[in-house]
């Protein structure tokens, strides 16, 4: 094969990348994703500061750019993201308790029916749990709502869209040594245990010089596709951009019999969030970089 896309379909898997509201004018931008990718992730346009920055005023605008941008050229769509601490709009900052509750509650509910029935994952919780050594939670506001947010959370959106894969999504959970990654692994299987609806795990994989790829990736992905969810590496970058290194995340993805896909946080490296990283599998110009053909041949 001789795409992204099409090549990880020989599998059954999708390739995306995350896209831009405001590169889709951008027509080497467009022709790049266009042609590679078969999977889209809006990489801002559907949080929540997005989607609702008046308290009950939904404003799809961009939100749909995108996604009428991914459906118009046959890509599934990753929905990103509805319940998280970063990004909140003002108001949702400044509430707390049942009625920061609530609000999280009506945001899922009114995100998730405007696009009922066309998101194949969402990402309903982003990065609950703390850095570090303590495998604790992290302090935010929705966790001060009470230990159980995370739960009410994916009950909300299984009621919202029962055709959706709810997923929880986060970084540094890669490496199946560290106490984040233990943390969360518990967290899904005490949600399945109790049958708290959730269908997969989100890898974020944001790989560099501090958390780097580790050889153990492959065991975290397996252990948790063992606790019967599927698993999904949602946010590839890889500073520096080792051909070898994003090989090894190919191969340990196609390993894994549930492993749905990859998406690459963005399409050249001028379109990264890190972009002096130099992270992606395309240059400022366009051209294809050696971790690229490295991916190419791996799927
Ligand atoms: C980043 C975007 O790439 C940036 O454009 C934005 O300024 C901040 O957010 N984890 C996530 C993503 O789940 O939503 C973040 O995306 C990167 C880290």
């Amino acid at each position: 094969e001789s795409t992204l896309g099409a090549a990880a379909a020989q599998s059954g898997r999708y390739f995306g990348a995350a896209i831009a509201a405001g590169r889709l004018g951008d027509s080497q931008y467009t022709s790049i994703a266009n042609r590679e990718f078969n999977s889209v992730t809006a990489e801002n346009a559907m949080k929540i500061d997005a989607t609702e920055p008046q308290r009950g005023q939904f404003n799809f605008s961009n939100a749909d750019r995108v996604f009428n941008w991914a459906v118009q050229n046959g890509k599934q769509v990753r929905g990103h993201t509805l319940a998280w601490h970063s990004q909140q709009p003002g108001w949702m900052q400044s509430l707390s308790g049942g009625d920061l509750r609530q609000a999280m509650r009506d945001h899922i509910n009114g995100v998730m029916a405007h696009y009922k029935g066309r998101i194949a994952e969402w990402d309903v919780v982003n990065e609950a749990f703390a850095d570090g050594g303590s495998g604790a939670r992290r302090d935010s506001n929705l966790q001060r709502t009470g230990n159980d947010w995370i739960e009410d959370a994916f009950r909300t959106a299984r009621a919202a869209d029962p055709d959706a894969k709810l997923c929880y999504n986060d970084y540094n959970t890669d490496n199946w040594d560290w106490a984040k990654t233990q943390a969360v692994y518990a967290m899904v299987r005490d949600f399945k245990q109790r049958g708290v609806p959730i269908d997969c795990v989100g890898f974020q994989s944001h790989f560099n010089n501090n958390s780097p790829y580790n050889s153990n990736y492959r065991t975290t992905l397996q252990s948790f596709a063992d606790l019967g969810v599927d698993v999904a590496i949602t946010e590839l970058d890889i500073q520096g951009a080792s051909p070898t290194t994003y090989a090894n995340v190919v191969n340990d993805c196609l390993a894994v019999d549930r492993c749905l896909g990859i998406t690459v946080w963005g399409v050249r490296d001028t379109d990264s969030w890190r972009s002096e990283q130099t992270p992606l599998l395309f240059d400022g110009n366009g051209n294809k970089k050696p971790a690229y053909n490295a991916v190419l041949d791996a799927l």
